[in-house]
């Protein structure tokens, strides 16, 4: 068997096992829990698969990957591969015709994405157990989404009953996804702020809607000219006493190999000691992880001044 063929079967199980109709992540070898294939990554966003290739793989293997996939009696309409081992990505329709813009679900939630994109497609599902997790303390919340992107926790805070919901991306753009993805729930844009500003000079915005009883912080590890974690991620910690309600949820994420969970807690230690460690997430079980620390770290607080 080649190694792209057991990629196949592994899919083709997972998606015998799956009646959901939820998109999913199927294939996650950027964990290394797969040796020899960490270059490989499979989602289905109902009816499509979307592969995405970090190294350059054979044509016959790819084909037959795509044999094996199409094969498995499941409802597959089109497939893109997205080729990110050069210089630029590119992203190719290699089977059925896939839309710019669908529609998919999680959690019983649609979100926009952008499957044909030659980048992220506009929906971490990696975080979908955290949006998960945090629905019991939505319930009349004021709820503050740093690095927002297309404003995924803010569309599931307000589904379970948060009141307000503050989106801030600099990102104009995702913004706007954020927006029809708010509207595709069919919320009350009422209870939406979207503030598209660099989040490390629009505290005077963010402090204005505020005090905050849940807040996100999600950020980018190294943005270039926008964020860079080790060196700004004190300056939004530094500020919590300013925003945050007494008692709120702070969840603090970083996603880098060489940044480690620990790197956070001493952050969080130093410049946020009135925030208290309450849990740390495991990785979403269809993202498992070989080296947790290499992988998403995200960590639940509670501000106790
Ligand atoms: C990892 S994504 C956030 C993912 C999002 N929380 C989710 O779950 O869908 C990082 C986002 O940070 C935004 N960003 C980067 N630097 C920023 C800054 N200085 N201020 C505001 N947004 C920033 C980017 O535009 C990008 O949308």
């Amino acid at each position: 068997m080649n190694n792209l063929q057991l990629v196949g079967n592994v899919c083709a199980e997972k998606l015998s096992l799956d009646q959901s109709g939820n998109a999913r992540r199927l294939f996650h070898g950027r964990g290394h829990t797969y040796p020899g294939l960490e270059h490989v990554v499979v989602t289905y966003y109902p009816p499509f698969l979307h592969i995405a290739l970090y190294a350059e793989v054979e044509q016959s293997a790819l084909h037959h990957l795509l044999a094996v996939l199409v094969d498995c009696g499941h409802n597959i309409e089109g497939v893109v591969v997205q080729h990110r081992s050069g210089r630029n990505t590119q992203t190719e329709v290699v089977m059925g015709q896939v839309p710019a813009q669908h529609l998919v679900k999680e959690d019983g939630l649609s979100f926009w994405i952008a499957p044909t994109r030659n980048q992220n497609t506009g929906l971490f599902l990696d975080m979908g157990h955290v949006r998960q997790a945090l629905q019991p303390s939505m319930s009349g919340a004021k709820v503050l989404n740093l690095f927002a992107y297309t404003c995924a926790f803010s569309v599931s805070a307000l589904a379970h009953g948060a009141q307000r919901v503050v989106n801030n991306d600099m990102n104009a753009n995702m913004l706007n996804v954020g927006r029809r993805n708010h509207q595709a729930n069919n919320q009350d844009l009422r209870q939406v702020k979207m503030l598209s500003h660099n989040v490390l000079k629009a505290w005077k915005k963010i402090r204005m809607y505020g005090t905050y009883d849940v807040v996100i912080i999600d950020p980018p590890t190294n943005q270039r000219g926008s964020f860079v974690a080790e060196k700004h991620y004190a300056q939004i910690l530094k500020r919590i006493p300013e925003f945050a309600a007494p008692g709120a949820r702070i969840i603090a994420c970083l996603n880098s190999p060489f940044l480690n969970a620990d790197f956070l807690v001493n952050q969080m230690s130093r410049w946020a000691p009135a925030c208290k460690l309450q849990q740390t997430f495991a990785a979403h079980p269809d993202f498992p992880e070989a080296y947790t620390d290499r992988g998403l770290k995200v960590l639940d607080y509670q501000y106790q001044p």
